[in-house]
């Protein structure tokens, strides 16, 4: 059962339940599987080592199929294989997978596995279709470019690692609508895409996952999320690793990590961006911070959306990675800069950068933002900016590499008796003129001394 409403109560007393796959499931049979875990600690083959088969392999070909029950027990094979331009529709069906992979690798690049594989330039519809995997599988993955499966008014329901719900890897694209999703196990995300990129769009969707590593979005390549309400008990609602997630009208929560992980699990990229509109993103763990930067140069944007934290941490950019257990944050290859603009929002929280790491936050279009920026260790440096209709309200003494704000009276800071400390040698200061002021709420404005710039701790 997923209950995100924790806060609706909070605010109206009134509970909404929201049924799951996992409330129509036998958890208490599948729990040894789901505490399976899996050896990565070998080298990935760089090709297809497997061949994807089944008992129901649908190859150059165009069917349809309705009313079934297609399953199978067996190691390293598929229920249902669409290839080779084939175009297939199943509907009013089910699908039960049993049977574990040999090469979770070849499971997340090729699909080897996966309950129902889509690939070779197939297109498959299904509709009304529940597939329920254990011993770890993937529902639905589609690979290779011109593949494409449209899944809708679905159940999908697995047990055991590596269980992405919709997956997509290699160009292929999966578009979900009305799907209900639970995963039970570690690295199980709802909608994920994978190496060299999965382009996954759900729309009206459930998503719950209990596991470790188990996100609603795992992107490599695209993720378009709309209308999505979805709890990751311990995980991030998304990990970003080189990919574009745009999230609209959504309310997600996460339990472990952060709200989001945004890094590059190889050397440091640049490009990863995630949007929120009309969402809200609820982050459950006493120190876990709204968004998380590590390893990366990478952007978020928030539009009339809210980040709800019980850390008082907004974002943390930091010297740091996260490891492939997806349960702790690791030091690693490089310092992470994240930009972050905000439109039309209300938000209360902190800013934190560590060792080297830097974040630029802009408040633009009637956003608020209550909170300060501070080091976490080492070396950190904040931009902050706002237009004229937006303010910033502080909670307390703050140093900044760049300020800038349209309205040059500052009538828009609130210091609420805190100061203001900004690089007088910095281009983007030199409208400040080095000068000390006092500020709404009787803080001051003043320059930085050489050890705040610094940082501290
Ligand atoms: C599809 O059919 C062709 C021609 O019979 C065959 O060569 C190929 O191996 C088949 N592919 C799969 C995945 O079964
Ligand atoms: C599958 O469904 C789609 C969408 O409804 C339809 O366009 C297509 O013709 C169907 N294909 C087959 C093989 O029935
Ligand atoms: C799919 O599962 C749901 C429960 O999640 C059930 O209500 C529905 O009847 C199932 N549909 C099929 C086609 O099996
Ligand atoms: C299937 O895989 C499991 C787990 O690796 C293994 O214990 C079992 O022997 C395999 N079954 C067959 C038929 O190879
Ligand atoms: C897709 O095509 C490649 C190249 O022909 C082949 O190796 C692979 O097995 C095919 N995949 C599937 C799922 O049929
Ligand atoms: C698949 O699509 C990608 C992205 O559009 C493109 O770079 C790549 O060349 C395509 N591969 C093939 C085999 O067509
Ligand atoms: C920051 O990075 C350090 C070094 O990797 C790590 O030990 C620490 O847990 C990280 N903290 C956060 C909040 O990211
Ligand atoms: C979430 O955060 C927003 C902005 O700070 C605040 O207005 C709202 O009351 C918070 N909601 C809950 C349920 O705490
Ligand atoms: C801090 O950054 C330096 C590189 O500037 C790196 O060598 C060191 O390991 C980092 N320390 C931590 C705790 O992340
Ligand atoms: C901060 O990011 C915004 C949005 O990308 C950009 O316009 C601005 O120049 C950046 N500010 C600094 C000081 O880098
Ligand atoms: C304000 O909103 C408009 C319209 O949505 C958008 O184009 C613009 O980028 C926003 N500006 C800022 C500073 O957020
Ligand atoms: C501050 O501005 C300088 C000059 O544009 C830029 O290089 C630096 O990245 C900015 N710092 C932050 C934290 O945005």
């Amino acid at each position: 059962m997923l209950v995100s409403i924790l806060l609706l109560a909070a605010l109206s007393k009134a509970t909404v339940t929201i049924l799951d796959p996992s409330d129509f499931a036998d958890l208490a049979a599948d729990a040894a599987d789901n505490a399976l875990t899996a050896d990565w600690d070998y080298a990935p083959l760089s090709y297809q080592a497997y061949s994807i088969t089944g008992p129901y392999v649908y190859n150059d070909t165009s069917k349809e199929v309705s009313h079934k029950t297609l399953t199978v027990a067996a190691n390293d094979t598929s229920v249902v294989v669409i290839t080779e331009d084939s175009q297939v529709n199943i509907s009013q069906s089910t699908v039960i997978k049993h049977g574990y992979s040999t090469d979770l690798y070849q499971s997340s690049f090729y699909g080897l596995n996966a309950a129902v594989n889509i690939a070779n330039a197939s297109v498959a519809y299904l509709d009304n279709v529940n597939v329920t995997v254990h011993n770890g599988a993937a529902n639905v993955y589609v690979y290779g470019n011109n593949s494409y499966a449209y899944v809708s008014d679905s159940s999908l329901y697995s047990s055991g690692p590596v269980s992405h719900g919709l997956y997509a890897a290699g160009y292929g694209t999966v578009v979900g609508k009305n799907l209900r999703h639970y995963s039970g196990a570690y690295r199980s995300s709802s909608f994920a895409g994978d190496s060299p990129k999965g382009y996954v769009y759900v729309y009206d969707s459930i998503a719950h996952t209990a596991g470790i590593g188990s996100a609603i979005f795992y992107g490599q390549g695209t993720v378009y999320a709309e209308n999505i309400i979805g709890h990751a008990q311990q995980a991030p609602i998304a990990f970003l690793d080189g990919s574009q997630i745009d999230i609209h009208e959504s309310d997600l929560t996460a339990g472990l990590l952060a709200g989001v992980v945004t890094f590059s699990s190889g050397t440091r990229q640049s490009g990863s961006e995630i949007s929120f509109t009309n969402s809200r993103l609820t982050v459950l763990p006493d120190e876990a911070a709204g968004l998380w930067f590590g390893n990366v140069i990478a952007s978020a944007s928030l539009v009339r959306s809210q980040i709800n934290t019980t850390s008082g941490i907004l974002a943390i950019a930091n010297y740091s990675q996260v490891t492939q257990d997806f349960n702790y944050f690791a030091e690693s290859t490089a310092a992470a800069e994240a930009t972050i603009t905000v439109s039309e929002s209300a938000l209360a929280g902190d800013l934190v950068a560590y060792n080297g790491s830097s974040i630029n936050w802009s408040l633009g279009n009637y956003s608020t933002w209550t909170g300060k920026a501070y080091s976490g260790y080492g070396n950190a440096s904040f931009s902050v900016s706002l237009d004229a209709s937006s303010s910033w309200i502080m909670t307390g003494h703050t140093v900044l590499t760049n300020f800038t704000d349209a309205d040059t009276t500052l009538s828009n800071v609130h210091s609420a008796g805190y100061n203001l400390y900004y690089d007088s040698s910095s281009a983007h200061n030199s409208w400040l003129k080095g000068n000390t002021q006092k500020m709404h709420g009787g803080g001051y404005l003043k320059p930085a001394s050489k050890s705040q710039l610094r940082g501290s701790h």
